[in-house]
C-alpha cells in the first residue's frame, strides 16, 4: 500500500465534512483508518540541538522502557485499526532491544505500512536486514545539518561517518529489496537552512522515495530556540525550487511546503481530522486518556466515548466548529511528486 497516496488523497480533499463522514464509514465497516505512533522507550542517544532532549527539564521527567511481555497485547488492541506504524516517534527506538518483535507483530495483525524513524547512528547492517527481512516497509532517517560540520553541530552526540554508513546499509538492503522505501526528513532553522541547497549532491546517490523538509518548531528549553526565519524570506523559494525540480526528475516525492509565503500563512487545514487518525503510544500512555490497552477494546471504547457519533456529528458542523479542530501543531506542507 502506498500510505503517501492516502496523505496525498487527504490533503487534496479540502471539505473537512467529507473527511470527517469517510471516518465515520471506516470506522463503522471495521476499516483500518489509524496512524500508530509507537515510542516503545523514552530516551535517546543523541542531543540534537532543537530536540527536547536537551532540555534538562524533560529528559529529567521523562522515562520508561515498554514491557516485552505487553507487544502482543498491545498488537492485538491496536495494530487491527491501524494503517500505519511508525516506530519512533518523539524518542529513538533503535534504543529499545525488541524493536524487530514490534515489526514482527505489525506484519502479523497485517499492518499495510510499517516504518522506522530514527537518527539511525545506532544502526548496523545485521539490525537493518533482519528489520527488512522480517517485514519492514520503510526507513526514515532524520537530519539537522546536510554536511559534516552542521550535521555534527545541530546534532549533539551524533557521527556523521556512522550517519554515512548507515545509510549505506540501507541502499544496500534496497538493492536486494526494492519495495523498502528510504525517506530523509530534514529539519531546518534560520542556521542551518542554506545547507539544503547542497542536498542532492550529498543525498541523492541513496536514491531516497521520499524527502520532508520542514521548519522546527518550538519544543522548550532547548539548546537550541530560535524559531524566527524571517531572514530566509528571499532564499527559501529559490532553494526549494532547485530541490523540488531534482525531486520530480529522480520520482522522489517531495514533502514541503513550496513557497515562503505559503509556510508562514498556512492555515493547517488539511489537519482537521488528526485527532482522530493519530495515535500515540509510549511506556504507560495509549492513544486517549482512560484507554487500557491490557482491558479495553478499541471499538468497545470507542463505542463508550461516542467517537462514531462525533466523526458523524463533525461531518455536518458548522464551520467554527470545524475550525476548532484545526491542529496548529501539524506539519505544514504541500505534496509534489
Ligand atoms: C523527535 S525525533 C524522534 C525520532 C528519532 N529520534 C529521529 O530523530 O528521527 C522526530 C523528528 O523530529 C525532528 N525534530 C527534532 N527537533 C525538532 C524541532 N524542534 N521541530 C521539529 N522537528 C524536530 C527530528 O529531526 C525527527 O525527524
Ligand atoms: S531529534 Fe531524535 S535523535 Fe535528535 S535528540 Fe531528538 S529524539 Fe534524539
Amino acid at each position: 500500500m502506498n500510505i503517501y497516496r492516502l496523505l496525498k488523497l487527504n490533503w487534496m480533499i479540502k471539505n473537512p465534512r467529507i473527511k470527517f463522514f469517510g471516518l465515520f464509514l471506516l470506522h463503522k465497516t471495521n476499516q483500518r483508518y489509524i496512524a500508530v505512533n509507537f515510542d516503545p522507550v523514552m530516551a535517546c542517544n543523541l542531543r540534537c540541538k532543537m530536540c527536547y532532549f536537551t532540555d534538562e527539564n524533560y529528559t529529567r521527567k521523562i522515562k520508561g522502557v515498554f514491557p516485552k511481555e505487553d507487544l502482543a497485547v498491545l498488537a492485538n488492541t491496536m495494530f487491527g485499526r491501524a494503517l500505519k506504524l511508525q516506530i519512533g516517534c518523539g524518542t529513538e527506538p533503535t534504543l529499545y532491544k525488541h524493536l524487530d518483535q514490534i515489526i514482527v507483530l505489525g506484519k502479523e495483525h497485517k499492518v499495510p505500512y510499517i516504518s522506522v524513524t530514527t537518527n539511525a547512528n545506532l544502526l548496523t547492517q545485521d539490525k537493518v536486514n533482519d528489520w527488512v527481512e522480517k517485514g519492514l516497509d520503510e526507513f526514515t532517517i532524520s537530519l539537522h545539518g546536510v554536511h559534516k560540520e552542521a550535521y555534527e553541530e545541530f546534532m549533539g552526540k551524533a557521527s556523521y561517518e556512522k550517519f554515512h554508513e548507515a545509510l549505506g546499509y540501507i541502499h544496500q538492503a534496497r538493492l536486494i529489496n526494492p519495495k523498502l522505501n528510504l525517506r530523509i526528513n530534514f529539519t531546518f532553522n534560520k542556521d542551518n537552512f542554506m545547507e539544503l541547497d547542497d542536498f542532492f549532491d550529498v543525498y541523492g546517490k541513496y536514491q531516497p522515495t521520499i524527502v520532508q523538509i520542514r521548519p522546527m518548531k518550538s519544543m522548550g528549553d532547548t539548546a537550541y530556540q530560535d524559531t524566527d526565519i524571517s531572514s530566509l524570506s528571499e532564499v527559501y523559494d529559490p532553494v526549494l525550487k532547485k530541490i523540488k525540480a531534482y525531486a520530480q526528475s529522480h520520482q522522489i516525492m517531495l514533502l514541503a511546503t513550496s513557497s515562503y509565503q505559503n509556510l508562514v500563512t498556512s492555515n493547517h487545514v488539511e489537519s482537521t481530522v488528526y485527532n482522530y487518525t493519530y495515535c500515540y503510544i509510549r511506556p504507560g500512555y495509549t492513544w486517549r486518556d482512560g484507554f487500557e490497552f491490557k482491558t479495553d477494546n478499541y471499538n468497545q471504547f470507542a463505542q463508550k466515548i461516542n467517537l462514531p457519533k462525533e466523526l458523524l456529528l463533525n461531518a455536518v458542523a458548522p464551520k467554527k466548529t470545524l475550525d476548532k479542530l484545526i491542529n496548529k501543531h501539524s506539519l505544514n506542507y504541500n505534496i509534489f511528486d
